[in-house]
């Protein structure tokens, strides 16, 4: 297990397998419920677009259950996206949780994103926040220095011995090509653990006839063939325009733009210059559908139009975007926020659409790359911790810590430091922006973003080689981007660390004053802790003040909130090293697998880490076919279950099911067993411990 709920009063699982939406009539019940609605694996747009009746069965059921109940609903987020609209009725949208998947979600064409994640779909039959016990989530491990994937740096004593708080992005549960969803069942029995609810009733619709996805219709490829190319207009000059961008849109020509990108204001309350960012809700979808339709008109057949937004106001795009466009890609950027909330919305939709059949990637290609291509379109393989003396190990060492770029990014942080941020209230990374531009475009295309900001999308572009065109209504970050740009021409970074600390804020919490502490914050917070502990409960300011040994201004002074003061009294505090476990033994080999293998042996006398290049790898550079069996298998413990698992050609182990044959693997191209080997999740391999081997390797 790798999480720990508080107080959990974990739920009952009863499964019911429905061959048909009308059997839901006889699972109804008055009771309180937490149901788990499991659609089959592989459901594309296109099936989506075919479940208006299946969908109505779905709302229908959900609408007549206890007004307790809350639902998930775990599927594709194209059918996410199409069957919202049927619940919104009678049901509140909690969150969307995306969940990994060990292989393609859906199957999409060569030269596409693969789609690795699914989406679990949280609404409740009341208002009011979500009901649920405090989860947490295990810390997971560098695989290269062992310590804790995050660096949590000076901050360690305000977070718990344990793990995070859970967030709307499990990656450390995945589901696999089989739809074992065991390990999502396990965690919602624990999640949902609180009154009144008892049971979880899982309702597993994987072999209903009403929705297992069906091949492509001979008339949809065909209307794909009869697709007529437009005449393309030539990339104009890049420009930053100081405008309204619906006005600016409307006059440029059809089929003008090879990737219209857009980080629209999201309606949320934040503080823009010139900007209400307050809308009524129909105001603001009818606005963004109006962009939307213009961005879809300027972009060139073949070509990607990618809007950010949170999930929910993401779903309601899909719904303008789908009518004109076609969907490509549903990319969820986890950009790691900060734990506060009970479950921490981290996640932003990024949604792909394209005119037309879409091109192959560009950044997919094999092709003549610049350094920051590169880097961008490699993303940081799982787990391996950003901190600098790690990387320059890993570095030394040749450790590779790079890979495989699906529609899930974890590895893109927001700019939280105000030394890399400009006066704008909601800036992104330009590393997110290097991975799109990369992603879609080819050097010398032309990149557009409608609200342009503080000039983060086409600045990148310019580093990129791209032309650009920024729209951007306020005058006041129109020139910011314009300067930056005039920087960046220079030979300045405009991305680089600044001494100013901007004016414009991206969090509501008030900033302090920059001051000098006589006692440093974590010593005043680890003395509240201590009067805590002796008061048995959080103090308050006055008992602060009589048992501190330190003056109570500095409480007042150096922390914003109470809450700040007493945050780790509130906790345990954690170590970035694993408490349990000695890191030599973790990751011993077993030996006998590999001496059976059929094609090769590897030398038994050693002792395989985590930072060790494998000899199946080195083995694989010699360009020979490879073919690997293991003919035993080793038994692992991790998180205190009982796997079996076997060596994978990459060095790593796979974890396979008990009973299931998977020992044999064979592979024409090493670039095939990488990609297998990086399967194995890196969570999973620091916690293995193997206990039967007959002879570990020293
Ligand atoms: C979420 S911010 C974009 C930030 C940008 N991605 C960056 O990294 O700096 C949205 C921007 O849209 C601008 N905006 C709002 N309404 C606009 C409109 N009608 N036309 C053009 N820009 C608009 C706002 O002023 C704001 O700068």
């Amino acid at each position: 297990m790798t999480h720990l709920s508080e107080n959990s009063k974990r739920l009952q699982e009863h499964t019911t397998v429905a061959f048909q939406l009308q059997e839901l009539g006889n699972l109804y019940n008055e009771e309180p419920k937490v149901y788990l609605f499991h659609l089959p694996s592989g459901r594309t747009d296109q099936d989506a677009s075919r479940s208006q009746t299946a969908f109505h069965q779905i709302a229908d059921f959900c609408a007549r259950s206890n007004e307790e109940s809350t639902i998930c609903i775990l599927t594709t987020p194209p059918d996410v996206a199409r069957l919202q609209p049927y619940l919104e009725s009678s049901l509140r949208f909690q969150l969307w949780v995306a969940i990994k998947t060990s292989t393609p979600s859906i199957n999409t064409q060569d030269g596409q994103l693969q789609a690795r994640h699914v989406a679990l779909l949280v609404l409740t039959r009341y208002q009011g926040s979500l009901r649920h016990t405090k989860t947490r989530i295990k810390y997971s491990y560098c695989p290269a220095c062992g310590k804790t994937t995050k660096d949590y740096g000076g901050k360690k004593h305000l977070y718990h011995e344990y793990g995070t708080l859970v967030s709307d992005v499990w990656r450390d549960v995945e589901i696999d090509g089989s739809g074992d969803i065991c390990p999502i069942v396990d965690r919602l029995c624990d999640l949902f653990g609180v009154e009144p609810y008892t049971a979880l009733e899982v309702i597993d619709l994987t072999k209903c006839a009403d929705l297992v996805p069906k091949p492509e219709t001979p008339a949809a490829l065909e209307q794909r063939a009869l697709f007529q190319l437009p005449k393309v207009v030539p990339p104009s000059r890049s420009q930053l325009v100081n405008a309204d961008c619906l006005q600016v849109l409307k006059s440029m020509p059809d089929n003008s733009v090879d990737f219209c990108f857009a980080d629209p204001p999201y309606n949320l309350e934040k503080k823009y210059d010139g900007y209400n960012d307050a809308l009524e809700l129909r105001e603001y979808f009818a606005w963004c559908d109006e962009w939307l339709s213009e961005l879809a008109r300027v972009l060139k057949p073949g070509r990607t139009c990618a809007i950010l937004n949170i999930p929910l106001w993401a779903i309601r795009h899909y719904q303008h975007l789908a009518s004109i466009l076609k969907y490509q890609a549903w990319i969820v950027w986890d950009a790691l926020g900060f734990p506060v909330r009970m479950i921490m919305p981290s996640h932003y939709s990024i949604l792909c659409f394209s005119k037309g059949e879409p091109r192959p990637l560009p950044g997919l290609h094999d092709a003549e790359r610049t350094l920051l291509e590169r880097e961008s379109l490699s993303p940081l393989a799982e787990f391996f911790c950003s901190r600098s003396s790690c990387i320059s190990e890993r570095r030394k060492n040749g450790i590779s810590d790079r890979g495989e770029l699906t529609d899930l990014w974890y590895d893109i942080h927001r700019l939280k430091h105000n030394s890399r941020r400009v006066d704008h209230p909601c800036q992104l990374p330009p590393t997110l922006m290097h991975r799109l531009i990369s992603l879609f475009t080819n050097p010398g295309e032309v990149v557009l973003d409608c609200f342009n900001g503080a000039g983060t999308s086409t600045l990148t572009a310019q580093q990129l080689g791209r032309g650009y065109i920024g729209i951007e209504l306020s005058k006041q970050y129109h020139e910011l981007a314009l300067r930056r740009h005039e920087e960046l021409s220079q030979g300045i970074d405009p991305f680089g660390k600044k001494d100013t600390i901007p004016t414009a804020k991206n969090s509501p919490v008030p900033r302090l004053p920059k001051q000098a502490y006589q006692v440093s914050k974590k010593v005043l917070q680890l003395d509240v802790k201590r009067i805590a502990q002796q008061l048995g409960r959080l103090p308050t300011r006055a008992q602060v003040a009589a048992l501190s040994k330190y003056p109570i201004e500095y409480f007042d002074n150096y922390f914003v909130s109470w809450g700040e003061v007493c945050a780790a009294a509130r906790t345990t505090g954690m170590s970035e090293l694993p408490l349990d476990k000695p890191q030599e033994t973790q990751l011993a080999l077993f030996a006998n697998d590999f001496s059976q293998a059929t094609d090769y042996a590897l030398p038994v006398s050693r002792t395989l880490r985590t930072n060790e290049a494998s000899h199946a790898k080195n083995y694989m550079n010699t360009g020979r076919k490879v073919s690997v069996t293991v003919t035993d298998r080793a038994k692992a413990t991790i998180n205190g279950k009982s796997y079996h698992v076997v060596p994978n050609p990459d060095g790593g182990w796979d974890v396979i099911k008990s009973g299931a044959d998977r020992a044999s693997r064979h592979f024409e191209r090493k670039s095939d067993a990488v990609k297998y080997g990086r399967r194995v999740s890196q969570n999973q391999r620091s916690e293995l411990i193997i206990h039967n081997a007959d002879r570990t390797i020293h």
